[in-house]
């Protein structure tokens, strides 16, 4: 007699983001049955794979802008991801179909308060801007006609205004801190920011009954009081 096995279910790789988001991520992850295991919580730990009480399910922890490159290249199925991301990536293989309403913020142009007091932004026709988005911020520019010259910094684009790299900076604002901190106002919002629940969408294709309970899992749980 031969034994009759289960079939063994594919792993599904959800990708989350490393930093603040997490921490508002949890209680989510809560909601929708996925306990990580131990490990996950040791900001100390080197390991960026992590088990769940899921068999199938594993979890990586990445920087917020390779979350959108693992999904979108099909390293992993499911990720976390704000638009600011989705938006300056532009991956035609993302589907972002969910808006889980956390990490709520706005991406923003700031100067120097000084230069703002007597600055007009509409005089503007070409701008130097430090960024960690320079798709988002050409494209926010080149729509009203303005030439925006980027210079990239992966952080602490606060510190390019008053070390004379540019005036103008493009960058997340929560609570203005930041820019309080060193001496800068925002001028211009480009977007409001909430992080989003992206599919990769040839996993959605060949996996769909899958991926669509996991989407309307993290539905419901968004939703919940
Ligand atoms: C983000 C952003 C700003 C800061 C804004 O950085 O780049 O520096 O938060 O928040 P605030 O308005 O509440 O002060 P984050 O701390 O996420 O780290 P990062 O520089 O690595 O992106």
């Amino acid at each position: 007699m031969t034994a009759k096995s289960e079939p063994v279910q594919e792993e599904l790789v959800l990708a989350l983001p490393k930093g603040r988001i997490l921490d508002e991520l949890r209680p989510l992850l809560d909601r929708v049955g996925i306990i990580p295991e131990p490990e996950f919580d040791n900001d100390n730990s080197r390991h960026l794979k992590f088990k769940t009480n899921l068999p199938h399910l594993s979890l990586i922890r990445v920087r917020s802008f390779d979350v959108a490159t693992f999904v979108a290249f099909g390293a992993a199925h499911l990720g976390v991801a704000g638009n600011d991301v989705i938006m300056e990536f532009d991956y035609s293989e993302l589907y972002a179909p969910l808006d889980l309403g956390i990490g709520r913020c706005r991406l923003s142009v700031a100067e120097p308060v000084a230069l703002s007091q007597t600055d007009d932004p509409q005089r503007w026709s070409h701008v130097r801007v430090a960024t960690k988005y320079p798709e988002i911020t050409r494209r926010h520019f080149a729509a009203r006609g303005v030439q925006a010259e980027c210079v990239k910094l992966n952080g602490a684009m606060e510190l390019a205004p008053a070390l004379g790299l540019c005036h103008r900076i493009v960058d997340l604002v929560s609570s203005g801190a930041t820019l309080r901190a060193n001496g800068l106002k925002e001028v211009e919002e480009i977007t409001a920011v909430t992080s989003r629940l992206i599919v990769n969408r040839a996993a959605f294709k060949t996996r769909p009954e899958e991926l669509h309970r996991w989407i309307e899992t993290f539905r419901e749980a968004t939703h919940a009081p």
